[in-house]
């Protein structure tokens, strides 16, 4: 008999504590993939959608990758079907998972985020939201999540508009994220979840510029867990609400450490892109330390 791992996530059950990443695996996808096997084996506690704006979004022009040594830097922009075509084609398929359904949203205005949040926020598919204040490929995104202010209003404005379950996703790329954390909280968020993409950079080897279309692009994969630990720690410290935390976690030691850091649940991003089964052996490994009345080494003594 398998134990049981199940969690509360602000009063939704899910059977285990880990996510994915928004925008970091494309489940329609893998359904088409993998068939029938993905759900039966679905490698997820919750499934998190690529993050939804109110208009179809085209994304930035290429390229959107860039190989760092220990990650990649994306510069995807967003690109999607705008809430309509999700709530029509995305939607019904998503809702075939195994899993509670969490709708990623992001708005150019606090307006907008409100519509996304009433409109997704009303299916009943849909078991939470979490606010994308925090991409920073999107202007509008970076001011609204790095400032604690304008985060609290961004809250405060959507709340009214949906009972489901609010979370805030915060960016590393505020001056103190624990900060911003609070004042979510304040505003009525149910959790937070972090880390999302460091802003950072890569030239073209031969020309010297920008080799991302978007310019700029977020950092993701090993290079930022230490950042996203100390982030998810002080975030931690900061706020009574539940902590996601992820940023690099690519086995469940390295799980293990958000946990021990505050998190009550993890999510998995770039390394679902190396192996797309990632969550579930994450999972598995994260279960195996986690035996009762022992708490696991530090990763650094692993070799
Ligand atoms: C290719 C790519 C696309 C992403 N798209 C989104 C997105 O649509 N919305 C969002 O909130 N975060 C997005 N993220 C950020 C991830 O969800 C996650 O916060 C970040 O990558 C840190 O986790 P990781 O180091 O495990 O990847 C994206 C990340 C990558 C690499």
């Amino acid at each position: 008999m398998s134990e049981d791992r199940s969690i509360d996530l602000c009063g939704v059950r899910l059977r285990g504590p880990v996510l994915n990443g928004s925008g970091t695996f494309d489940a329609i996808a893998a359904r088409r993939a993998f068939g029938d096997a993905l759900v039966e084996r679905f490698p997820f506690d919750a499934f998190v959608s690529k993050t939804i704006t109110l208009e179809p979004r085209q994304g930035n022009p290429p390229p959107r990758l860039w190989e760092t040594p220990a990650g990649l830097i994306n510069s995807i922009g967003l690109p999607n079907k705008g809430l309509d075509g999700f709530l029509e084609s995305d939607l019904p398929q998503l809702a075939e998972l195994p899993v509670p359904l969490i709708v990623s949203v992001m708005g150019f205005s606090r307006d907008e985020l409100a519509r996304l949040v009433a409109a997704a926020g009303a299916r009943g598919e849909v078991a939470m939201l979490e606010l994308n204040v925090s991409c920073p490929n999107v202007e509008t995104g970076l001011v609204m999540g790095a400032d604690p202010a304008e985060t609290a209003a961004a809250v405060e404005r959507v709340r009214p508009e949906s009972e489901k379950p609010l979370i805030v996703k915060l960016t590393p790329n505020a001056a103190d994220p624990a900060a911003v954390a609070r004042a979510a909280e304040g505003a009525g968020a149910d959790a937070v979840s972090l880390v999302n993409t460091l802003k950072g950079m890569a030239l073209h080897p031969q020309t010297g510029e920008p080799w991302l279309g978007g310019r700029t692009g977020g950092v993701s994969g090993p290079a930022v867990r230490a950042i996203a630990l100390e982030q998810v720690a002080s975030v931690s410290a900061s706020v009574e609400i539940p902590v996601i935390g992820m940023g690099g976690i690519s086995t469940g030691r390295q799980a293990a450490d958000f946990v021990a850091a505050g998190a009550a649940a993890i999510a998995i991003g770039t390394e679902s892109f190396r192996d797309p089964a990632a969550g579930r052996r994450i999972a598995a490994e994260l279960a195996a330390l986690a035996l009762p009345g022992t708490h696991p080494a530090p990763a650094s003594t692993v070799v």
